[in-house]
């Protein structure tokens, strides 16, 4: 997609040219020793975020909670959980990123609370309390049993029963975190004063969970059966969550959570959405009222293939709305790690891949070290989807483990036995081991992160495919005058990219952090699984053939 003048001429926002880091506050730094990490840790960790060279970070959950789902079942919207600090350590953690140029994102879950938050507890006294619209509640069906056959993610029915009121209430999630009635205006009333709350104390922005999830069908209508779904697979998936999910009217809300970012300046809303690319054009609104980031999550599970990839690049470039920033995410608190899935070689392909392609790449935390799933022993399984669907790998402990500091006890997480393993390749996999080392998972992101940072080019650059075979990945990025061309071995043999005349150039960075400097023309020649990024002399080549 070429650029155009106006686009030429806006200077980006942050949000735009920057790169997001995600925290998990559990498994980020300890500081107060009883194994989970806090406020006072991340503060302390702030200066690894900056040499890695990124520009906001988003931290999930912070707010008090029983932790039934470790910080998605919200008991105090405008809060801090105990664990982790308090609102005087948050402010200070704000104040010290902000000093350092970092934005801070936070999370807001405003689809469901805890059932123990004070609105449900109200909610559920009786069937008269002013609050009890502010969930989503229904007689039982004539048999006594669900209205509907509506599903939780987390396995089971989606209704609970509330024998004291005798109706069953709405959760998409965990029994115990009941959904909210977007139907009522008082629930969008009380959301959006919770985000003045955190806007007014600095926050930068917030990522929406499960924004896709916020209206539900007004007639309650069954959702209809998934014929591709085979038993072994996610029960939730048995059906399709068509009057549950994703419905038309959602946009309506988003909208409503946008007014309220549009009245302060310079902040980002980025919602979490599992869709296929061409349903997200549609959450930035109908003119570019909605998120301003729906976040783009087909590379969690794209078929790792050069092919596809282009594929898929060019289906989300070209289904993006007119002035819709596109972004990138390769792991998150939900989803295996992408060292695990693609194993620790393409993994570094992949990190070029994220950071090259156009659009505000999420880093996951540890992925810059090249962390991979942590075995967690049954006895030690703390995920509530695990425990209520356990044995089909749904579990997301591995994920969720420890940061890998340094080769210390721990890994410099903790003094203490953390909540979840540390992995066992702590001593070789850590930031000070591979800031050591010039060659590392850990170099290659600063290196990435620098030249992202240096040239426009590779931030907000146009995007321009360039057509290749095989297991070749081929585009470039241009910029008032600047081309990269990024050229990437998605296979374990040797591949040499033909461009002929148009490549020409001197490659900037490989994903094994050498050959910088090394002059490119016509060709170039690639390592089993080798991606480069070349400066180029003039315009990015228009095709490649293989040898
Ligand atoms: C989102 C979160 C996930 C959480 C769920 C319910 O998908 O990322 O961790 O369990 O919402 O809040």
């Amino acid at each position: 997609m070429r650029e155009g003048q106006a686009e030429r001429d806006a200077a980006p926002l942050w949000w735009q040219s920057g790169v997001i880091y995600q925290v998990y506050p559990r498994s980020f730094q300890d500081s107060d020793g009883d194994g989970i990490g806090d406020l006072q840790g991340i503060r302390r960790r702030l200066d690894h975020l900056v040499d890695l060279g990124v520009d906001a970070l988003w931290i999930s959950p912070i707010y008090p909670s029983p932790m039934a789902d470790f910080g998605y079942d919200v008991a105090d919207y405008t809060g801090i959980h105990p664990l982790f600090g308090t609102l005087k350590d948050f402010d200070r953690l704000v104040a010290d990123a902000h000093g350092l140029g970092l934005k801070v994102i936070l999370d807001l879950v405003p689809n469901h609370t805890s059932d123990e938050h004070p609105w449900f507890r109200e909610a559920r006294a009786s069937r008269t309390s002013p609050k009890r619209d502010w969930y989503i509640w229904r007689d039982p069906a004539p048999d006594g049993g669900s209205p509907n056959n509506w599903l939780s993610e987390f396995g089971g029915s989606a209704w609970a029963f509330d024998p004291a009121t005798g109706q069953y209430y709405y959760h998409a999630f965990l029994d115990r975190q009941p959904d909210l009635n977007w139907r009522n205006p008082q629930v969008a009333e009380a959301i959006h004063a919770v985000m003045r709350f955190w806007l007014d104390r600095g926050v930068d922005g917030f990522r929406v969970d499960v924004i896709w999830h916020l209206m539900k069908d007004v007639a309650f209508r069954d959702n209809p059966p998934d014929e591709d779904w085979r038993e072994g697979m996610n029960p939730y998936r048995r059906l399709k969550p068509v009057h549950t999910t994703d419905l038309e009217e959602v946009h309506g809300v988003i909208a409503g959570l946008r007014q309220v970012m549009d009245a302060y300046d310079d902040r980002v809303l980025i919602g979490e959405i599992y869709l296929p690319v061409e349903r997200l054009a549609a959450y930035y609104g109908a003119s570019l009222d909605g998120a301003h980031l729906p976040f783009n999550f087909a590379l969690l599970e794209a078929e790792w293939n050069a092919r596809a990839l282009a594929d898929l690049i060019a289906r989300y470039e070209g289904s993006l709305p007119e002035g819709g920033w596109p972004n990138w995410v390769l792991g998150n608190h939900d989803r295996p790690r992408v060292a695990t899935r693609l194993g620790p070689d393409q993994a570094r392909v992949a990190a070029m891949l994220l950071l090259t392609l156009r659009g505000t790449p999420t880093l996951y935390y540890g992925d810059e070290i090249g962390m991979t799933n942590v075995p967690i022993p049954p006895e030690r399984v703390q995920d509530p989807w695990e425990k209520n669907v356990p044995g089909l790998g749904l579990g997301r402990d591995g994920v969720r483990t420890p940061m890998q500091w340094d080769g210390s006890p721990h890994a410099g997480f903790s003094d203490v036995e953390p909540w979840l393993p540390v992995d066992e390749a702590f001593p070789e996999v850590n930031v000070a081991q591979q800031r050591a080392e010039p060659h590392s998972m850990l170099e290659l992101h600063r290196e990435l992160l620098r030249l992202r940072r240096a040239h426009a080019a590779l931030s907000i650059g146009a995007y321009v495919p360039v057509a290749a075979g095989g297991d070749l990945l081929l585009y470039g990025r241009e910029h008032a005058g600047e081309s990269f061309l990024i050229a990437l071995n998605l296979g374990d043999v040797p591949v040499l990219a033909a461009c002929g005349p148009g490549l020409a150039g001197r490659i900037a960075l490989s994903v094994f952090c050498d050959r910088m400097g090394e002059r490119v023309v016509d060709e170039v020649a690639l390592r089993p699984c080798e991606g480069v990024v070349i400066a180029l002399d003039g315009a990015p080549p228009s095709f490649s053939g293989l040898r």
